[in-house]
């Protein structure tokens, strides 16, 4: 009989998430300089897929209303792809004028969630969307896509995962090279994600999508192994744990990065991340939001494991 432990890769990708979807769900706003150095020190430490802001609107995302400077001033090194949320094409014009190589086009699955954040149904949503994916193209940008409230909605509760199949198809057709799915409130389980993703396996590459998952219940990770047993080989995650959509209430940090990286070099699956260097990211982390994060690995510690 095969087990998980037959179907296991030697690496996977990981995709940071904490400069955009961890800081925007802060209390305090970090000063622009902060954000830089915490960019940098995902950078050291082997990360090499980096969300680094949003062009959304200000008012609605005051926390990174600096969007254009943060652009303007990142690390930037060889073979690191820093990308960045884009609603519409106001974002388009924004991201063009700050050379960012890489957009991150985002829906809900559900239409509750989807008019809170973005203000606007889900059809006109794939509309505006639309109108920035064709201009992104031909300016020679990689664009990601996003789903939300995959596994469940803070309004409307469960979500046909026939929604998000859909989508996600709509999404993959307009030319997203990888389509991220979003547990949005952290309310997944090992079953469900088993259940939803041979659903989305009927009508998808498995090597179009990678797994977003919040964690708020302590579930992220296994949902992580009944995916990387399934044959996803991409994980969003965030340093220290930091995340959350102020447009869905309860929900609660991303994944902790280094509990995923601490988990998959377990596995003997490699990251390319050096996970010494990503526990000092997160206390640069920790310092600039000024609150204890949330993490495992972050609060354990890394030195420790050697003694
Ligand atoms: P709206 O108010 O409907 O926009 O917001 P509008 O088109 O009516 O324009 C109103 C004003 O906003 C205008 O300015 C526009 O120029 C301006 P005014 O004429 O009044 O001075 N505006 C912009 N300014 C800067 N950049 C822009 C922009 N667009 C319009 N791009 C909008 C619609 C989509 C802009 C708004 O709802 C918005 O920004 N929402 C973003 C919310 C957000 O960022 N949520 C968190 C990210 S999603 C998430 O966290 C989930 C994820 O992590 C996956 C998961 O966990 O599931 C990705
Ligand atoms: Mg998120």
């Amino acid at each position: 009989m095969s087990t998980l432990f037959d179907a296991l890769p030697d690496r996977v990708s990981v995709y940071e998430v904490s400069p955009r979807d961890g800081l925007q769900n802060e209390r305090v706003t970090v000063p622009l300089g902060e954000k830089i150095r915490l960019l940098d020190a995902l950078a050291d430490a082997g990360l090499r897929r980096i969300e680094a802001t949003s062009f959304v609107s200000p008012k609605w995302i005051p926390q990174l209303a600096d969007a254009d400077d943060v652009a303007a001033q990142l690390p930037r090194q060889e073979g690191v792809i820093f990308s960045a949320l884009c609603p519409n094409p106001t974002g388009f014009a924004r991201a063009k004028a700050a050379k960012i190589e890489e957009i991150a086009v985002f829906l809900s699955a559900s239409e509750t969630h989807n008019r809170k954040n973005v203000n606007k149904t889900i059809d006109a949503t794939l509309g505006a969307i639309e109108e920035v994916v064709g201009p992104a193209k031909a300016a020679g940008m990689r664009i990601r896509g996003y789903v939300s409230t995959v596994w469940g909605c803070p309004y409307e509760g469960d979500v046909d995962p026939a929604r998000s199949v859909a989508i996600t198809e709509k999404l993959l057709a307009m030319g997203c090279y990888q389509v991220s799915l979003g547990d949005t409130i952290g309310s997944g389980t090992p079953k469900q994600t088993r259940d939803l993703l041979r659903r989305m396996f009927d009508a998808v590459p498995k090597s179009a999508l990678a797994m977003h998952m919040h964690d708020t219940r302590g579930t992220a990770l296994a949902n992580v192994v009944v995916g990387l047993e399934l044959g996803i080989r991409d994980f969003d995650a965030s340093v220290g744990g930091m995340g959350g959509c102020p447009y869905a209430p309860g929900a609660a940090g991303n994944l902790a990065t280094e509990d995923l990286v601490y988990t998959l070099h377990g596995m003997g699956i490699e990251t390319g991340i050096d996970l010494e260097r990503l526990w000092e990211a997160g206390q640069v982390a920790e310092s600039i939001v000024q609150r204890k994060l949330p993490g495992k690995v972050h609060q354990s510690g890394v030195r420790s494991l050697r003694a």
